[in-house]
């Protein structure tokens, strides 16, 4: 595993600085928005180890691509965008350690390409990041490693731009309500800043539109309890934590004017990939009369895939259901199943929010209007 690098470091205002930035930066820029997962500086990669907030605020330093590859699957980093961010400087780190004139990129780099495409299966922005990677590796030249990191740090810059952007596509959307219920951790922890779901949330919040955020705590990682409302908590969003099964009768009291989710892989039709549990939401949300929001990039619609059908679900080790921060809590001898998404038919969403625009009660004519 890669090694420590500052422990006990705050990842405020210096590391947004010290981040991918071309523009300069404006006062709204912080607002609501201070936590960052994946650091560039130009020379060294650096990541926050998620595995270990709330305790501790700890950078990881990630020497090459294996090093980005293992971050990845043993979750140092996670969330769709983020872990294509952190590939594509994997690539840039790999392309650093060859020659000049290596005669054949591709070739060479061949394995830690498959190394990383390796990792973890579902969410598609790890293989659009390296399909993207690949394409400028294609060209080869001296030059390489430069238009390679030049190319991660478009697609972290980008990132963070269609983040702001959708958020205040999705706000819109939002009547005043007292509050929204999120799940799993969609926020600037899981993308290059701001959030997709939760930049949703900090833009309604910042408006007004909401005063609370209801944040499910999404087992067996505990991404809500543990990711969601300690981003929440850094930024002063107010954020009440429910255990899954609370959201149904939370749901009935009318205090929840959306539900609003992430994506891992949004299929063709509109059917749509995301942590286990979100389907369960989605029915829930049905049946109260609560509105239903998906918020990703376009990097996370996959055009190739038809329908949810074809969206392959990562399944992890039981060992994640059967214990509880490293302590058994199953019977022994119970066996467990541990898909990590599920998938949630697109006739329960009543809007996919990305950073072209809004897509409601989606369709494949309409998920096909948008990419075009
Ligand atoms: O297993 P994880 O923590 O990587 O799952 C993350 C999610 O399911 C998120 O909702 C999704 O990636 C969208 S993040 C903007």
């Amino acid at each position: 595993m890669p090694r420590a690098f500052t422990p006990g470091v705050f990842c405020g205002f210096d590391a947004i600085a010290s981040g991918v930035q071309s523009r300069p930066m404006k006062p709204t820029d912080l607002a609501f928005d201070t936590v960052r997962a994946v650091l560039w500086d130009g020379t060294s990669l650096k990541l926050l180890d998620q595995r270990r907030l709330p305790r501790e605020t700890v950078y990881l330093d990630i020497p090459d691509a294996k090093a980005a590859a293992d971050a990845i699957r043993e979750m140092v980093v996670r969330g769709a965008p983020a872990i294509g961010i952190t590939a594509a400087y994997g690539v840039v780190l790999a392309a650093r350690r060859l020659p000049a004139d290596t005669p054949d990129w591709l070739d060479v780099l061949g394995p830690d390409l498959e190394r990383l495409a390796a990792s973890r299966p579902t969410a598609v922005n790890l293989f659009w990041a390296l399909a993207r990677m690949k394409a400028v590796i294609g060209q080869g030249g001296a030059d390489l490693p430069a238009r390679l990191e030049a190319e991660a740090r478009r697609i972290h810059e980008d990132d963070l731009a269609d983040n702001r952007r959708m958020g205040e596509l999705g706000a819109a959307l939002m009547d005043p309500a007292e509050a929204v219920l999120t799940h799993c951790n969609t926020g600037s922890l899981a993308t290059g800043g701001y959030g997709t779901a939760l930049g949703v949330i900090r833009s309604a919040y910042g408006q007004q539109r909401i005063r609370k955020v209801y944040a499910d705590e999404t087992r067996p990682w505990l991404q809500g309890a543990r990711l969601t409302a300690w981003e929440l908590v850094q930024d002063g969003i107010p954020v009440d934590l429910i255990c899954e099964g609370a959201a149904a009768s939370l749901m009935r009291t009318g205090k929840i004017g959306w539900v609003v989710v992430g994506a891992d892989r949004i299929a063709a039709n509109g059917d749509t990939a995301n942590k286990i549990g979100t389907y369960a939401l989605a029915v829930l949300a049905r049946h109260h009369g609560v509105r239903f929001m998906v918020v990703a990039p376009t990097s996370t619609i996959d055009m190739d895939t038809p329908d949810g059908a074809g969206i392959p679900i990562e399944e992890r080790p039981v060992s994640e259901v059967l214990s509880l921060a490293g302590q058994p809590v199953a019977a022994e001898g119970a066996g467990a199943w541990n898909p990590a998404f599920d998938v949630t038919p697109a006739a329960l969403i009543d809007a996919i929010v990305t950073e072209k625009g809004v897509v409601e009660r989606p369709d494949r004519a309409k998920m096909t209007a948008l990419m075009k």
